[in-house]
């Protein structure tokens, strides 16, 4: 080869690395994504068989880099999903081992989705509250243990924080009402116990909030309510107490409050019955009174379940004026007098009134 023959031929050679380093995946993140791998079992559908060859950026199963940087910026692997490779192998997902440590060296990540594999174990990894520009962190349907970490409020661009249906214990971390992002909070059927924290108000982007199913005691922080877009607050199955605060049924767009299964006390609050609130399940409790007599117009709800409390007196006359009220449950309470006329009563069954002092009138016996 000649003078010029050489030089061409390093150019070439030299363009050809360089693109490759453009296009590719940066090792670093390549080998962390290995890491990941390495602590994981999926026998049945060998998604990870994708998750070989240098460009981690291309046909990995669930892997997808930043257009600009090639750095990993989303890992999505769903155990319930529609794509073809669930359908071919005809089952939903499995996986076991551990989520590794290894994750917190994809500095990039904008997202994390390792969802529905009903066997992944072991702990989440404190450091993921490093990483800077983590968006999305949902981990729901595992069998994830140990505590939610404690430094999570510092991902301060978190919208998403899904741990639903695992088997995390501990307290809800005090840092947590620092995400000052947070749309979506699932934490449904875990272990989690001690108090819903007073300063939870401070979560003011937060629209759903599901916490049922845990062992969450304590009240309900009255401050709750200036939580202005929330309109899904689900604390059912937990241990909590103290009275429902009435700023609930001030809030301009709570649509679903479920308290279900607690030990609830007071009084229902006479705000939630002329409130935006339209599910609304209040059963075993230990709530007591009377059912308030303030149904009007504005009185919408497609569920009213007050069943199991220790509720007494008459079932209001003005629950006749609702707009709409689709299931009615006043069963095993200790209710008496005769059952109103007309809507809703025409279309409920016998059921939605039994186990009570004295009801009566249709749907049960003439008084
Ligand atoms: C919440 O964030 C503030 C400001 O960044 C910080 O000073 C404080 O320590 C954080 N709280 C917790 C409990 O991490
Ligand atoms: C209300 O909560 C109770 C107790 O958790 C549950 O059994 C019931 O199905 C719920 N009601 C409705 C209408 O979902």
């Amino acid at each position: 080869m000649g003078g010029l023959g050489r030089l061409l031929h390093s150019t070439v050679l030299l363009l050809v690395a360089s693109t490759a380093v453009v296009n590719g995946c940066p090792p670093s993140d390549r080998a962390a994504l290995l890491a990941i791998k390495a602590s994981l079992h999926e026998p049945y559908l060998g998604i990870f068989n994708t998750w070989t060859g240098y460009d981690c950026c291309h046909n990995w199963y669930g892997v997808s880099c930043d257009q600009e940087t090639n750095r990993v910026a989303d890992i999505n692997l769903r155990g319930e999903s529609e794509d073809p490779i669930f359908e071919r192998a005809k089952r939903t997902g499995y996986m076991t081992g551990t989520i590794s440590p290894a994750i917190c060296r994809l500095d990039r990540l904008s997202s994390v989705t390792v969802a529905d594999w009903k066997g992944i174990s072991g702990e989440i990894p404190s450091c993921i509250a490093y990483l800077p520009f983590l968006r999305i962190l949902d981990l729901i349907g595992n069998r994830l243990t140990g505590e939610i970490p404690a430094e999570i409020g510092r991902l301060n661009r978190l919208t998403v924080l899904n741990v639903a249906d695992n088997l995390i214990t501990g307290e809800i971390p005090r840092s947590l009402t620092n995400l000052s992002s947070l749309t979506h909070l699932d934490l449904r059927n875990n272990r989690i116990s001690g108090p819903i924290p007073r300063d939870f108000w401070r979560l003011r982007m937060l629209s759903r909030a599901l916490l049922s199913g845990n062992r969450l005691s304590g009240p309900i922080p009255n401050t709750i309510a200036a939580i202005y877009r929330l309109a899904d607050l689900d604390l059912s199955m937990n241990q909590l107490s103290g009275p429902i605060p009435d700023s609930l049924g001030k809030m301009a767009v709570l649509s679903t409050l479920n308290l279900d299964g607690n030990r609830f006390s007071g009084t229902i609050p006479l705000t939630l019955i002329n409130s935006p609130v339209a599910n609304l399940n209040l059963s075993r409790n230990l709530i007591q009174g009377t059912i308030p007599d303030a149904f009007g117009p504005r009185s919408y709800f497609t569920v009213l379940d007050l069943s199991y409390n220790n509720l007494r007196g008459p079932i209001p006359k003005t629950i006749s004026s609702a707009a709409y009220i689709g299931h009615l449950d006043l069963s095993h309470n200790h209710l008496c007098g005769r059952i109103p006329a007309g809507a809703p009563f025409d279309h409920l069954e016998a059921s939605s009134f039994t186990f009570n002092d004295c009801l009566c009138g249709m749907p049960l016996k003439v008084c």
